[in-house]
């Protein structure tokens, strides 16, 4: 395998030769939204140039290559995530919240009864936290919370405890603020052994270490193209056979069934019983091609490289600012992933993220959608800046410079 070449994977992103206000896209806004590489954008637009069909209902040609392109994209997926039946267990959905909400209502629905428990942990996106309450509102169960420690690692202390009796453990593979990264196969094993199923979100950590279900021995992962290098409208549930074969559809309407008559309907089997309309058909294509790139360009390679470069943007945070820009994250050596929150001192996040887009530098003030975590920090926002495959120290060093100048302008 060649070796990793930040630089190359740089000149493969269009967006990235342009300027804004005179200078270069700094972009540190990975967390959000990965940028997307050429071969993503025209495996897109080839298929819109020469085979935009509808899938599965057509035998003409560009209709067959058109649902090649679509179940070519499942298993690409299947295979990225170590899949051992992707054409029986990868579910497109429109994104990793549809995908949340599909697990949460068709499983849960089918599985879970008033007083059962599912367990979260406080470092949730609420992608993964409002469909279990909506659930709860619906039939009553209940829902715990692992918390966080203050030096922001997953509190395992009531494990035990909190795990007795549950039949789910739903829980982040990396925060999307903090960083962190779970240990999953510890998780999985003593979720395991009191009889609760894993589903893990993979939203953050999909693009940037490997992922393999079988390894972690989940029983669900859901992850997001858009923050894979690939396109946004396409998300991922993966779940085993058996899992998904036993659960109910979640959207109702063409495609997901095998009949239907004036006194009702029978649904698919299979993964197309949850694939309701016309699917993200393009979306799946460059999907695909993204998940083919992040594996040639290797997914060891790309978990070292960002951890190099969080490493030395840690170093020189601390460095440079001497407590004035703290990190709300691990800074320790606990495993974490190229994701820093920070807390300028003296300057609101919004004003720091106006301040850098001066400089070109792209980075997202905000709750970042995990209120939870906000409170348990007491904070209301962060700045948070988040690595790509294709950032390099260069990026850290305008970071720094704008910083300084927020620090003078409000500190
Ligand atoms: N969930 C995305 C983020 O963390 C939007 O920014």
């Amino acid at each position: 395998m060649t070796p990793f070449d930040p630089v190359q994977v740089r000149s493969e992103i269009p967006l990235l030769a342009r300027t804004v206000h005179d200078r270069p896209v700094i972009y540190l806004d990975s967390a959000a939204t990965s940028l997307t590489p050429q071969r993503v954008i025209t495996a897109m637009s080839t298929y819109y140039q020469r085979s935009h069909a509808n899938v599965h209902r057509a035998v003409y040609v560009t209709a067959e290559e058109a649902t090649a392109l679509y179940e070519g994209g499942r298993r690409d997926v299947g295979l990225f995530l170590g899949s051992t039946h992707p054409d029986e267990e990868i579910v497109f959905t429109k994104n990793a919240t549809e995908a949340f909400n599909l697990f949460a209502k068709s499983w849960g629905r089918a599985n879970l009864e008033r007083g059962d428990v599912v367990v979260l942990s406080q470092m949730e996106h609420h992608a993964n936290i409002v469909p279990w309450f909506q659930l709860r509102d619906e039939i009553g169960i209940e829902i715990k919370f692992l918390e966080v420690t203050d030096d922001f690692r997953l509190d395992l202390s009531r494990f035990d405890e909190l795990l007795e009796g549950a039949k789910l453990l739903s829980i982040t593979g990396m925060s999307n603020v903090l960083g962190t990264i779970n240990p999953l196969r510890e998780l999985t094993q003593r979720a395991h052994a009191f009889g609760a199923l894993v589903l893990v979100d993979a939203s953050q950590s999909a693009a940037h270490g490997p992922t393999d279900v079988v390894d972690f021995d989940v029983d669900a992962l859901i992850c997001t193209g858009h923050k894979m290098l690939g396109p946004t409208g396409i998300g991922v549930l993966w779940a085993r056979r058996e899992i998904l074969a036993a659960m109910p559809p979640f959207l109702g309407g063409g495609g997901m069934i095998a009949d239907v008559s004036v006194d009702g309907f029978t649904p698919a089997s299979g993964v197309t019983k949850f694939e309701a309309g016309t699917p993200p058909i393009a979306e799946a294509a460059g999907l695909g091609e993204a998940v083919r790139y992040l594996r040639e360009l290797g997914m060891e390679a790309i978990a070292t490289y960002e951890k190099g470069l969080t490493d030395d943007a840690i170093a020189r945070l601390a460095h440079e600012f001497s407590g004035r820009v703290r990190i709300i994250g691990p800074t320790d050596g606990v495993a974490r992933g190229g994701v820093l929150s920070l807390d300028v001192e003296g300057v609101h996040p919004h004003d720091v993220a106006q301040v850098l887009d001066q400089f070109g530098v792209c980075i997202r003030p905000g709750h970042h959608c995990a209120k939870p975590l906000m409170k348990r920090f007491s904070l209301a926002a962060t700045a948070r800046v988040s690595f790509g495959p294709y950032s390099l120290q260069s990026d850290t060093n305008i970071l720094i410079e704008s910083l300084h100048h927020a620090l003078e302008l409000f500190g």
